[in-house]
């Protein structure tokens, strides 16, 4: 076992906040544990909690096309969440629900993978990192330093551009292109020679299947 799969045991049996008794199991990451590139995202959603992975609905699934647009195909890098159970509803988790989980599960995987670049994905990720006056808005495409001295930078959460419409929503999909392609060079300054991207988009689907 490597650490990153004890923590996936352990991250099974957590039952350290109340939100555990309301989804279906937590919901860890998925990828490359060896990946220069993490991705953190806010939180399960339903088809995460069904499947038990990561960005897998229709969230994960404009992420790939952005992923892919920038030669990076999700099974090269690891993507992850701030909070691993879904929260009744699909609600936002609160800074407070987000620091306990993130505290006790991400820094975990943060340590264990030591990433060369993270990408927060929307502001939920963004607040875990910077504290709750951030701000998506004015802080995408900025690099930052994580508490824990990771090079950071956030962009736009994929829901958020499902949301927008006309302009707003292509210009906001370049500005996620753009933060992607920094992340991308982010990590080839000091490991040059990463292979990110396969031949196909990765097929989440064929590898996951329905839990209850
Ligand atoms: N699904 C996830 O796993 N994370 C998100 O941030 C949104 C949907």
């Amino acid at each position: 076992m490597n650490d990153l799969n004890s923590l996936a045991h352990d991250l099974d049996n957590c039952a350290s906040c109340p939100l555990r008794k309301d989804c279906i199991a937590p919901v860890g990451w998925f990828g490359d544990s060896h990946s220069p590139l993490v991705i953190v995202g806010e939180g399960p959603g339903g088809v995460e909690d069904e499947y038990g992975c990561p960005l897998i609905g229709p969230s994960g699934q404009l992420l790939d096309k952005a992923l892919w647009s920038v030669k990076i195909t999700r099974e090269h890098i690891l993507t992850t969440n701030v909070i691993k159970c879904r929260p009744k509803g699909n609600r936002t988790p609160t800074p407070e629900e987000a620091k306990i989980c993130a505290d006790k599960w991400l820094t975990q995987e943060l340590a264990i993978i030591q990433p060369k670049a993270i990408i927060a994905l929307g502001g939920v990720a963004l607040k875990y990192f910077r504290g709750p006056q951030a701000r998506i808005t004015q802080e995408r495409g900025k690099w930052f330093r994580t508490p824990q001295g990771y090079d950071a930078i956030a962009t736009f959460h994929p829901s958020y551009l499902l949301r927008l419409t006309g302009k707003a929503q292509i210009a906001a999909k370049w500005d996620v292109f753009h933060d992607l392609q920094a992340a991308r060079a982010k990590v080839l300054e000091t490991v040059p020679d990463y292979h990110f991207c396969s031949d196909q988009p990765y097929p989440l689907f064929r590898h996951f299947t329905k839990r209850n």
